[in-house]
């Protein structure tokens, strides 16, 4: 059997989980795919690492185009990330034949469109299981396992560095800026953690899986992200007394108006399965008409799990890369003439609940008007929380959970409750999910 030949470009972490489980599973990997998968080059910055991970046998380059055009190469799998040189690299190998396997979320949530279409008039592969939520195979099963059922929605927690950071928030009392330094110490946050913590990297997974679920076209700029940076730590004190755990959720839903997709801090009650999805694990739940709700639970991160996803998106293009690309899964679950430009709604149209953290001062009447500004709005109260306050302490805490409403209703209440004299401070608004 004659192997298929695999280009890689870059081998950090994932790279080298890539070599290792390859290597290990040989016997299996190629009784599944057929033939034998084999890295015949390597490509990056740092041949020294790249030498002391592969061995002898590979050939070593600085030079990335140099695997892209190379007539002996069937497949590229991208592991540089970001979308600079990588979009290039990516588009270069598809206009040279080749199959793409890539692990670059920011890249196909930015350029998608682009990518797939230009894969498409080639008819090669781009496969991306481990873009999303590491190991989990969640593309495999939005894209194929589910193909029966019209989806109403997805939620999930696809930022591991940030359900560390609520999660050791939540068990320690520790407050988000203690916590970061903890998860960098530890590993787990990069250096810069800014496309963690603030929602963009889960804004990049849920837009992918946004277009897969609902046959839409990728529109990251369309997505609403907030990330956990301004969380305080009261909040996730007081939505556990309420019963609900604060996570980092992407969500993507279906209305009749439109779409919605949105990343933010998220309630939950405390008593689903993914609340209780702690550390740097993930999680997705999906819903179906048919099937119901589904959960997918693994590692969203690390060299073998991400690995993982990698290897079966190089056995599946193994299995498929002779058939007819008319015939293979379409890249975005739907056929591409069959992708429709439904409205994405912005974060003012979305329908959720919320919870409401007010400083008040603590006398007669302020509940009355806060209530009747809510009600004026036809927003529906669902529980509410009231802190007795210390001896000697004029000013309290009351924290307000709303049923469903639209987001521009909130907004307009938020703005008079902020008037009254007697509501000190910012209202703290997050979005409640009863999933
Ligand atoms: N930085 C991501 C996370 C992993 O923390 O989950 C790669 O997408």
């Amino acid at each position: 059997m004659k192997p298929i030949n695999v280009g890689l470009l870059g081998i950090g972490t994932v790279g080298g989980g890539t070599f290792t489980v390859l290597k290990r599973n040989e016997e299996e990997i190629t009784r599944r795919a057929g033939r034998p998968i084999r890295i015949t080059a390597v490509a990056d910055k740092n041949l020294e690492l790249a030498k002391s991970i592969v061995g002898s046998g590979v050939r070593l380059t600085d030079d990335a185009f140099s695997i892209v055009t190379d007539p002996e190469i069937d497949i590229v799998v991208e592991l540089i990330g970001g979308y600079g040189v990588a979009k290039e690299l990516v588009l270069k190998a598809i206009e040279n034949g080749k199959h793409v396997v890539t692990a670059n979320k920011a890249l196909l949530a930015v350029h998608g469109n682009e990518i797939f279409a230009a894969a498409q008039k080639k008819g090669v592969m781009v496969a991306f299981e481990a873009a999303v939520a590491g190991g989990i195979p969640i593309i495999k099963a939005l894209r194929e396992g589910l193909s029966a059922n019209r989806i109403q929605w997805l939620a999930g927690i696809i930022n591991g560095t940030t359900n560390f950071i609520l999660s050791e928030m939540r068990d320690k009392g520790l407050p988000f800026a203690d916590v970061l330094k903890e998860a960098q110490r530890l590993g787990y946050a990069e250096a810069d953690p800014t496309f963690d913590i603030e929602g963009v990297d889960a804004a990049h997974k849920a837009t992918l899986m946004a277009s897969i679920a609902f046959g839409v076209p990728i529109q990251f700029d369309k997505a609403y992200v907030e990330g956990i940076t301004k969380l305080d730590a009261a909040d996730i004190k007081y939505a556990e007394q309420l019963g609900y755990r604060i996570k980092l959720l992407g969500i993507a839903r279906r209305r009749p108006q439109g779409i919605e997709l949105r990343v933010h801090p998220t309630l939950i009650p405390a008593k689903r399965l993914i609340a209780n999805v702690e550390g740097a694990m993930n999680a997705v739940l999906v819903q179906g008409d048919a099937v119901g709700a589904t959960l997918y639970y693994g590692k969203g991160a690390g060299a073998e799990p991400t690995a993982s996803a990698v290897i079966a998106d190089l056995v599946d293009v193994t299995r498929l890369h002779t058939s007819d690309p008319e015939h293979r899964v379409p890249h975005l679950a739907f056929q591409p003439d069959q992708i429709t430009d439904v409205p994405m709604l912005p974060i003012e149209e979305v329908e959720t609940s919320y919870y409401l953290r007010l400083r008040v001062l603590d006398r007669p009447g302020v509940l009355a008007d806060i209530t009747r500004i809510l009600a004026d709005q036809s927003i529906s109260i669902d529980a509410m929380l009231q802190r007795e306050p210390e001896e000697g302490e004029s000013q309290t805490d009351i924290i307000i959970l709303t049923h469903l409403t639209i987001e521009k209703n909130m907004d307009t209440a938020i703005a008079k409750i902020e008037n009254l004299d007697s509501v000190t401070g910012k209202v703290t608004r997050l979005r409640l999910e009863n999933l």
